[in-house]
């Protein structure tokens, strides 16, 4: 039985998923950087968080076989409706159900980070590789959401968006897994972190785009805002207008590639 938060994680992205590609500039972003690193042949890939298929195109474009997972029944209906030839598989990324050595590419672009313990999550992901085959994964880091993130907390004494790993603890992930799985197993190819900036022209629309890809659910528990809050927040937000008159939600995400060996 999937655990209360998990559901409300899905149900959260299913109510995103029809509009989602309205709303997703970041996740874009990110997928292109992804994209632009892998070969021009992937083998079986599985794209794991694969929201509404908005990666399956280009994967397909270099893949023997693909498959698409996600914990939400609302992406995958969206996903399933976009590309009815593919096999679309609901679960979670925390308890995958695939056999060792099922993949040559693992693509998760933007998923990770709605995961509780990475380093278990890392190393099931690791054993569902072929050897020689190869994880890309990009997730979003500590240092996210400003100015509008800190700017709640100003005003309201709480955070109101999820905690992201710090990028010396992502490290610290990386490491625990490979060690686990094995050194001679896996190596870290890749890590690099990138800031991202995305412009908006008010507040409203920066709280739209993050509710328009659902991910505006908060495990912790989301402390309601007063009309007042608000006022002060978008505010104390005009202070961070750039010359061109646009306010920039800044993100820094981590992008990795690990492969698998043959030992
Ligand atoms: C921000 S969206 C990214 C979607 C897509 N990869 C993209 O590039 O736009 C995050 C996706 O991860 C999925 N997700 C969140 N937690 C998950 C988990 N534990 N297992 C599998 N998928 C998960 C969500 O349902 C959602 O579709």
């Amino acid at each position: 039985m999937p655990e209360l938060h998990k559901l409300q994680i899905a149900q959260s992205f299913g109510k995103a998923a029809r509009c989602y590609t309205q709303h997703n500039r970041l996740q874009q972003q990110c997928a292109a950087t992804l994209l632009q690193g892998l070969p021009s042949s992937l083998g079986v890939v599985l794209d794991a968080g694969c929201g509404p298929a908005v990666n399956t195109q280009a994967l397909c474009a270099r893949a023997q076989a693909y498959y698409g997972f996600d914990l939400s029944a609302g992406m995958l209906a969206q996903a399933q409706e976009q590309f009815p030839q593919h096999k679309w598989l609901q679960g979670d990324l925390e308890q995958l159900p695939f056999a060792p050595e099922s993949f040559d590419q693992i693509y998760v672009n933007l998923a990770l980070q709605w995961t509780d313990n990475l380093t278990i999550v890392l190393k099931q992901l690791i054993h569902c590789l072929k050897p020689h085959g190869t994880l890309v994964f990009s997730t979003v880091l500590d240092g996210s959401m400003a100015p509008i993130g800190p700017m709640f907390q100003r005003v309201t004494g709480h955070r109101h968006h999820n905690q992201f790993l710090r990028t010396s603890e992502l490290l610290t992930c990386l490491q625990q897994a490979i060690a686990e799985v094995g050194a001679s197993r896996a190596c870290l190819a890749k890590f690099q972190t990138e800031q991202i900036a995305i412009p908006y022209a008010s507040m409203r629309d920066m709280l739209y785009d993050l509710k328009g890809i659902g991910a505006n659910y908060q495990p912790a528990g989301r402390a309601r805002l007063t009309r007042e809050q608000l006022r002060r927040v978008e505010t104390g937000l005009e202070s961070y207008r750039e010359n061109d008159g646009m306010l920039y939600l800044q993100w820094r995400i981590g992008f990795v590639t690990i492969t698998k060996n043959i030992a």
